[in-house]
């Protein structure tokens, strides 16, 4: 049987990627939950289990180290090890740098999208070492390529992108396969809950949501990743392209970030 922890697991492209494993492998996964919202875990692990999957559920605020330790101890004991760590957790943010009186939040949101994820992959690499396992981490198309308000955001997740990128050739010999995400716009509410310039829920997408992927063939490309062990998952044709035109053209690919922006977000 195949133990799976994944975080941000209550909501959005984590419980839909529960979900998928369970739908997958039925009996033959057990599906660790973390995230702090412990009714919506609850009704998160009642869907994996109904397709047939193990499901534990343990609350976790990722920006709690002692908190992620705990998780993969609760996975252990349970289950005796884990093959997959899916760092998921995280939160959002839009706001124009100068208009940010406050950079509190700026540290919160490290805490919650890289420490998050150190912590957890910290906790958990000795079991997975022992399973030749896999780690996931889900970072974001602004973690290759800067957006005009997302200075907090995309700080976090190139972050991401460079912790991961290096922790994947450390852990070759070892037989982990390390897999980057980099997920465009997905029909999630992350962005609305994610900070605003005074560090509250922004309560709207300052981003055009017109073109989102759904949250369905975004879980499942991340999935697919995984499986085959992928270094990186590049989701869309236009992350793919802006990726290589920005050695070679970036002022195009700081004009195709602008565009992306709704107009009443754009820098002034
Ligand atoms: N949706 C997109 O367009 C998009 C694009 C690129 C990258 N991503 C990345 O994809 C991942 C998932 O995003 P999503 O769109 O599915 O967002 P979402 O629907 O808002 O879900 C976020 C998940 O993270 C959890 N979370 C937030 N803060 C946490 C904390 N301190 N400790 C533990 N769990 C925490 C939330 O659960 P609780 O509130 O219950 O803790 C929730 O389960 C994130 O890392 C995000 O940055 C998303």
């Amino acid at each position: 049987m195949k133990v799976i922890v994944i975080t941000g697991a209550s909501d959005g492209i984590g419980a839909e990627m529960a979900r998928q494993l369970a739908h997958a492998h039925g009996s033959a996964v057990a599906l660790v939950l973390a995230a702090r919202n412990e009714q919506l875990l609850m009704e998160v692990a009642g869907q994996c289990e109904a397709l047939g999957a193990q499901a534990l559920v343990v609350p976790t605020d990722v920006t709690v180290q002692d908190q992620c330790i705990r998780l993969t101890d609760k996975a252990v004991e349970r289950f005796g090890r884990i093959d997959a760590l899916l760092n998921n957790a995280g939160r959002s943010a839009h706001a124009l740098f100068e208009e940010v009186a406050d950079l509190g939040w700026y540290e919160e949101l490290m805490r919650i999208n890289l420490w998050g994820s150190v912590w957890c992959t910290h906790a958990a690499l000795p079991h997975l070492k022992a399973s030749k396992g896999s780690i996931v981490a889900v970072s974001s198309i602004v973690g290759l390529v800067g957006v005009p308000g997302r200075t907090a955001y995309a700080a976090t997740k190139f972050a991401m992108t460079g912790f991961f990128e290096t922790l994947r050739m450390e852990l070759k010999r070892a037989g982990v396969s390390v897999t980057t995400a980099y997920p465009g716009v997905v029909a999630t509410r992350i962005r609305v809950r994610g900070f605003n310039a005074e560090g509250k829920p922004a309560g709207v997408s300052k981003l055009k949501e017109d073109d989102a992927m759904s949250v369905e063939e975004c879980a499942r490309l991340i999935i697919e990743g995984m499986n085959r062990r992928e270094r990186e998952v590049v989701m869309t044709l236009k992350a793919k392209v802006g990726r290589f035109l920005k050695l070679v053209a970036p002022g195009m690919v700081e004009d195709m970030a602008l565009a992306a922006v709704k107009d009443d977000a754009k820098p002034h």
